[in-house]
């Protein structure tokens, strides 16, 4: 009795709950692996009994990846007698409830494969997973197992911003193939933006024979382009004829991938308004920006009538191209300054009884949802669109982080997770250093693998208002496809395991494991993906009794052979081989790789370790600093390591307002002769260098006597990004330090956060 019970529960545990591990990314729902293999030969037909176009697309498809993983020409043949020695396909009647829509099962035996499910994107994916398989390994044999399969969420996107940067259409159709490779399902196309329309419009030609192009700043750095002015020479862009549309959402549809278009307003729409002037509240022409905008004011006017009907006229032209059920109207960033003054904008706030513009924008948003719900569409934009209040029926786009998803799915929105914390694929991937320039923050291979798109503070029900998630790609830094790929490949592929397999299945280990192969796939596609997982990062682990400092190194990369040096010189296969953290005791410069086949598979990162007297002190804080920039925690004002320009690569403590005011016991009574902080400006991002340093010491750690104080020269209008040291010069002898770095207080005047809390950035206290 007890025997049999125990074989039920090993048949359960291998049905699924636990999928065995198999070559496949996403890993499948369930795979249970049995002795043997199909070989593959000229002989091997395609059984499929084809009765509609969208099947004969799925033989076609089949076909070109069984040559591809293969090498091999697969004959169809429209029946399903003699499996023997073939892959016998078949659509499910009744439809199978378990595999739903997108799901297949896979049956692999010795004399034969078989693969069915209730829709052409399920034998689809079923076909991606034998093309996986064989990809693995180069015998043309495919090992015995039988595979369950379906996706977690219905939304597995990628995003592609082709207004900051055009993206040629050669370009778009292999966005799609990566897109279905990876068993996503969804491209959406932002078409629309400040810095080019990209969409041809038959009845504005304006906007893509003015909208489209801009005058040439490529040689500048994006956020330093001057717009031009009238009459200036604007030729950089191109556009999407509505031939070229069309040809793009069919091929889309054949792989299994909807085209969701993504036209913006009213905020992001300067393209739009350099070739229609009269829809903003002003009227005044500005060119087509050719770098960054900030605030972005200049925005169509809400209080014309003309607005509405120019918005419905393009709407009633992309619907026709776009089969969607979903339309993107963007809705994000809109500053309403304009709006404020425009006398037909506030005489609409008072007809529809609007209490602000917010409401007005709310307002805009309601009236185009009703234009596209009479066709027969559904509205999906930014999170920006729930102020002001909406109808339940629009989904959301939850960009600033979960929190207005989260508030979404609570008021019955259906939502799609693109939180900037985890899938803005603009951001770099690994050190600044060694990255080509790229936004803001740092998301790793690893940190997108851990992305959880359903927040735990929702109920089951409210849970399945997540219909998925996707990454976003802004282009602003990616001038052409190939970097495009680099920024994309690998972060796609962990995001495509997150959205496609089961939570419980997720294994990083296993993960970066199956990425070796993936990486071996890259080649063979020619994909110009980054090697920024095999980046070796140095952090040091402290002791603060000891006051000794140890080198952890550590890398994405799977069972990684790290190569070091300590001398400054560039680290090759024949450097010191990583086993354990290290000691130093004097200020040294750490370089580390991964090294495969004898060779670095990535530049070695440089990390500079300080030594000084202060290392590894016992260090608190008068006010926190903010969560968000904590460098490594309790350590990090005394940890050795200075940060860089780049006030987001986790080496700065960041204050909001707050002075920095730290008290350091150097564990006994210590010699020193200068007490100095670093420090940042960066006025773009609200960061400005403190007024002061002051110094004070201590014997008992109560009574504090003054050494002195360093005041910052440079200008708080110095708009160079710039790191600055504070330096008291004493000799002294004392156990106990109080630092005191002054915040500025408020952004100055005439700045762009004038009045609003300044933020203060230190990377380390070093006593010498
Ligand atoms: C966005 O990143 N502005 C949606
Ligand atoms: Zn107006």
């Amino acid at each position: 009795m007890k025997k049999q019970f125990l074989a039920i529960l090993l048949s359960v545990i291998s049905l699924g709950v636990f999928a065995q591990e198999i070559d496949v990314i996403p890993q499948p729902v369930s795979v249970i692996k049995n002795s043997g293999n199909f070989k593959l030969t000229e002989n091997t037909n395609l059984l499929f009994n084809v009765t509609s176009s969208s099947e004969k697309d799925f033989v076609d498809l089949a076909t070109s990846l069984i040559q591809d993983g293969a090498g091999l020409t697969l004959q169809h043949k429209n029946s399903s007698a003699n499996p023997e020695g073939n892959i016998l396909v078949q659509i499910n009647n009744p439809f199978n409830s378990e595999l739903g829509t997108e799901g297949y099962k896979l049956s692999i035996k010795n004399d034969r494969v078989f693969l069915y499910a209730n829709t052409t994107s399920g034998l689809f994916y079923g076909m991606q997973t034998i093309w996986q398989l064989l990809t693995a390994n180069s015998s043309n044999s495919l090992p015995c197992m039988e595979i369950t399969d379906y996706p977690r969420f219905g939304w597995r996107g990628m995003h592609l911003d082709v207004s900051r940067h055009f993206m040629p259409v050669d370009f778009i159709y292999k966005y799609i193939d990566y897109i279905a490779m990876h068993k996503m399902n969804v491209f959406h196309w932002h078409l629309v933006d400040d810095q080019g329309w990209r969409i041809e419009i038959k009845k504005y030609p304006k906007l893509t024979e003015i909208g489209a192009f801009r005058a040439d700043r490529e040689n500048l750095d994006w956020n330093s382009r001057k717009t031009p002015i009238k009459g200036n020479e604007a030729k950089y862009g191109g556009f999407y004829s509505q031939e070229d549309v069309k040809a793009i959402v069919a091929y889309a549809q054949k792989k299994h991938v909807t085209v969701i278009p993504e036209i913006e307003m009213p905020a992001h729409v300067m393209s739009a308004l350099a070739a229609y002037p009269e829809l903003s509240c002003t009227g005044e022409y500005q060119a087509v920006p050719p770098g960054g905008v900030w605030p972005i004011t200049h925005i169509f006017c809400a209080g014309k009538e003309e607005t509405f009907n120019f918005l419905e006229d393009v709407l009633s032209e992309v619907m026709e191209l776009f089969p969607s059920t979903y339309i993107h109207i963007g809705g994000d960033e809109a500053t309403k300054t304009e709006w404020e003054k425009c006398e037909l904008c506030q005489n609409r706030m008072k007809q529809e009884s609007l209490k602000d513009e917010h409401e007005l924008q709310a307002y805009f948003i309601k009236r185009i949802e009703k234009f596209l719900n009479k066709n027969g569409r559904q509205l999906i934009g930014w999170d920006e669109i729930l102020e002001g209040g909406l109808n339940p029926s629009a989904t959301i786009m939850s960009w600033r982080g979960s929190g207005p998803g989260t508030e979404a799915a609570k008021l019955g929105h259906d939502v799609v997770m693109t939180p900037t914390s985890h899938c803005y694929f603009d951001y770099y991937q690994g050190d600044p250093s060694l990255e080509p320039k790229a936004f803001g923050g740092k998301i790793t291979l690893k940190k997108v693998y851990h992305y959880e798109p359903v927040p735990e503070n929702l109920t089951t029900e409210e849970a399945k208002h997540i219909i998925g998630a996707q990454a976003n790609i802004w282009t602003e830094q990616m001038p052409n496809g190939k970097h495009v790929e680099y920024m994309i490949m690998p972060r796609m592929t962990a995001l495509s395991e997150v959205l496609w397999s089961t939570k419980e299945s997720r294994d990083w280990g296993n993960f970066s494991k199956r990425m070796e192969t993936q990486y071996q796939r890259f080649e063979k596609l020619d994909i110009n993906y980054a090697t920024s997982a095999f980046q070796v990062a140095a952090t040091p682990e402290l002791d603060s009794k000891s006051k000794a400092i140890k080198i952890a190194l550590s890398t994405e990369a799977w069972q990684p052979e790290i190569r070091y040096t300590t001398d400054g010189t560039e680290p090759n296969a024949n450097s010191t081989l990583y086993t354990k953290p290290f000691k130093i005791t004097e200020t040294t410069t750490v370089k580390a790789v991964v090294v495969k086949n004898g060779k670095p598979m990535s530049k070695a990162l440089a990390t500079d370790f300080y030594i000084h007297k202060a290392i590894a002190g016992e260090l608190s804080l008068k006010y926190p600093n903010s969560k968000s920039y904590d460098s490594t925690g309790k350590f990090a004002l005394v940890d050795g390591i200075k940060g860089s320009k780049n006030h987001a690569d986790g080496n700065w403590k960041g204050f909001n307002g707050d002075d920095l005011v730290a008290t350091i016991d150097l564990g006994d009574s210590k010699s020193f002769s200068s007490v100095k902080i670093g420090a940042l400006q960066n006025v773009g991002s609200y960061i400005f260098y403190p007024t002061q340093l002051i110094v004070e010491s201590s014997n008992d750690g109560q009574n504090f006597k003054k050494l002195g104080t360093a005041k910052n020269k440079v200008s708080v209008y110095d708009g160079a990004t710039q790191i600055q040291d504070l330096t008291v010069k004493k000799k002294a002898k004392a156990r106990y330090l109080r630092v005191t770095v002054k915040n500025l207080g408020l952004c100055p005047k005439g700045h762009a956060g004038e009045g609003s809390p300044a933020w203060l950035f230190v990377d380390e206290i070093v006593v010498e």
